[in-house]
């Protein structure tokens, strides 16, 4: 009897062990799906006639004081800063029409913009019942004042820090930061890089970010930026990577042959109806999404070297006089 118990509770545990590794394994996807059914559920119009949705991202600086090679915006090809009237022009004429729950300050690196206090005061004024956060690499924030911690304090602000290097320099400013923000009682989040970042596009042999051409709905599946609404003057972007590639085509900061047909993109704006922007928003999966890499990989951390970068930077000028001079045909 002893027996067929134990082999009965053998087979049960065989069957109950392959469902939970078959379980683990699409679980991540299973688990996207579900949290982009649950944002769409959170995306409605409340009584003022605003549209709510959980995030939005406004980015401020377009280059960055590090160089991630596995950087989801494509910042380390990219240089300058959206001015601050523009970025404050662009809150105002939104505030009018949406009502995000968090507002995100990010680039690049927006601790490099000269007003990004200023930036981040009137985001708060403006969205007075949203979470406003500043998202930094943390390089600069052992260099800003008490007196700004206590600013972002009494203004509510909140900081997320990614930490993309694992230098011992790197690591003891960061401690010293933390202490700060304990101290003057900063909320803040810290992202660890080697934990949670992964590789969203694919690059040539000479470093290049190239188009993957991905199945949409594989990419979409397990994108984690899906739910990253941005805004910028007048327009409203699906997530912050069609947003970001789309500015890095436009400046000249990538290959325009490999990633034009983001240039297709039909993005939403001020002059569109509520109705036009919530069917934009709760759109599953958006053609772009072939720009994306289908199966993304866990990767280490790592900074493009100096030299590497200016390699590809000649190259990626080559590959855009190349294609001016060709004339090839857009994607
Ligand atoms: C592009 S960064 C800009 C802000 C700032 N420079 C930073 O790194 O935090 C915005 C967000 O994207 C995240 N990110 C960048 N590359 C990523 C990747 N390959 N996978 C996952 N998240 C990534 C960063 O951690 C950060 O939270
Ligand atoms: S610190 Fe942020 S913006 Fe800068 S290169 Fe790294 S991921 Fe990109
Ligand atoms: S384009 Fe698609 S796959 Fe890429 S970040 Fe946006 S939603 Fe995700």
């Amino acid at each position: 009897m002893n027996k067929y118990i134990r082999t009965f509770c053998r087979n049960l545990l065989n069957i109950t062990g392959m469902w939970k590794l078959a379980s683990t394994i699409r679980r991540s996807n299973v688990a996207n799906v579900i949290r982009h059914v649950i944002h769409k559920r959170h995306i409605y119009v409340n009584t003022e006639g605003k549209i709510v949705f959980p995030l939005v991202n406004i980015f401020i600086v377009k280059g960055c004081n590090l160089k991630c090679e596995h950087c989801v915006s494509f910042n380390p090809f990219r240089h300058g800063m959206i001015p601050k009237e523009e970025v404050i022009n662009t809150i105002r004429q939104w505030s009018e029409r949406i009502s995000p729950q968090t507002i995100a300050l990010l680039g690049g690196e927006p601790l490099l913009h000269p007003d990004y206090q200023a930036i981040a005061i009137a985001a708060r004024n403006t969205w007075k019942q949203s979470v406003v956060t500043i998202i930094t690499n943390g390089l600069l924030l052992p260099k800003v004042q008490d007196d700004f911690l206590k600013r972002m304090v009494d203004h509510d602000i909140e900081f997320v820090v990614s930490r993309h290097i694992n230098t011992e320099n790197y690591n003891r400013s960061l401690s010293e930061t933390i202490r700060r923000f304990q101290k003057f009682g900063v909320k803040y989040e810290m992202i660890e890089s080697q934990k949670s970042w992964v590789t969203c596009h694919s690059l040539n042999t000479d470093g290049v970010p190239i188009s993957p051409n991905s199945n949409p709905t594989k990419s979409w599946t397990h994108c984690l930026s899906k739910t990253c609404t941005t805004i910028n003057n007048n327009q409203l972007y699906y997530c912050s990577v069609i947003f970001n590639m789309l500015q890095a085509v436009n400046e000249g900061s990538l290959p325009l042959v490999e990633f034009s047909g983001i240039a297709k993109h039909r993005f939403v704006t001020l002059d569109d109806s509520n109705k036009t922007i919530l069917k934009y928003l709760r759109n599953s999966i958006p053609r772009e999404c072939r720009f994306c890499l289908e199966n993304f990989e866990n990767i280490e951390a790592k900074q493009i070297p100096t030299e590497e970068l200016k390699h590809i930077k000649l190259m990626i000028t080559k590959m855009n006089n190349e294609f001016n001079t060709s004339g090839s045909n857009l994607i």
